[in-house]
């Protein structure tokens, strides 16, 4: 079974990457393998909302981790995405990454990367922002048909820079026990599929715009 988790700070090695750690070390405990992809420092796209994506069958922009990270996630068994809090929501180039993996997904055969598969968020804060900015990136898996796993707290954590986060022990536990949780209900996926128990049909046809 494999992890795939985005750490959506430009800062490669810094607090974000300090939570990603502490549960890739509870998923290696238990045999779960993980990757890291980072979002980078360099300058990313948005979408643009050109739509080419369903055309070309991944994101028109090709010089960034975006179509190579929705190729990972098509043989990831979960996902997790971290994010500092600024300005009291997830950073933009983790929004910005997020969109175009989405987007680029919804509009391809790839959507079924994503589908069915256990996520969670993890967000890390000096002090604030934390619970607005994880309701935001939880909802590129409520529109994805994707199971988003709790823990024994919102998944938040709390430092300025990374030597901060062993300051924050029940932040470290909430993540521990979520690493613990996505592995469990990754088993049970796994189980039902091995007892021939499938996911659901999608219905599909329906798309209403809320114009008259
Ligand atoms: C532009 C910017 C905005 C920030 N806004 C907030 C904020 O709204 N609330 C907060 O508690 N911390 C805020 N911070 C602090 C970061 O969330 C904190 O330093 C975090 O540990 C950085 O994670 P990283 O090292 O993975 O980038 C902000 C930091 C930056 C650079």
């Amino acid at each position: 079974m494999k992890i795939l988790m985005l750490n959506g700070s430009g800062n490669a090695n810094g607090s974000t990457r300090a939570g990603l750690d502490v549960m890739a070390e509870v998923f290696a405990e238990n045999g779960v393998e993980t990757e890291i992809v980072c979002v980078g420092s360099k300058p990313l796209h948005d979408c643009i909302g050109c739509g080419k994506c369903a055309e070309l069958k991944r994101c028109v922009f090709n010089d960034d981790a975006v179509n190579s990270f929705v190729e990972k996630a098509a043989k990831a068994d979960g996902f997790v995405f971290g994010t500092p809090v600024y300005y009291a929501h997830p950073s933009g180039r983790v929004q910005s990454f997020l969109d175009r993996v989405f987007f680029s997904s919804m509009c391809s055969d790839l959507y079924v990367a994503f589908r069915h598969k256990p996520v969670a968020s993890i967000v890390v804060a000096r002090r604030a922002g934390t619970s607005a900015s994880f309701d935001v990136l939880n909802k590129y898996a409520g529109i994805s048909q994707m199971l988003t796993v709790g823990s024994t707290y919102w998944n938040e954590f709390h430092a300025l820079t990374k030597s901060d986060v062993p300051q924050d022990p029940e932040g470290l536990q909430t993540l521990r026990n979520l690493s613990r949780n996505m592995i469990w209900v990754m088993k049970c996926i796994q189980a039902g599929r091995e007892q021939g128990i499938q996911p659901p049909c999608t219905e599909t046809g329906a798309m209403t715009n809320f114009v008259r």
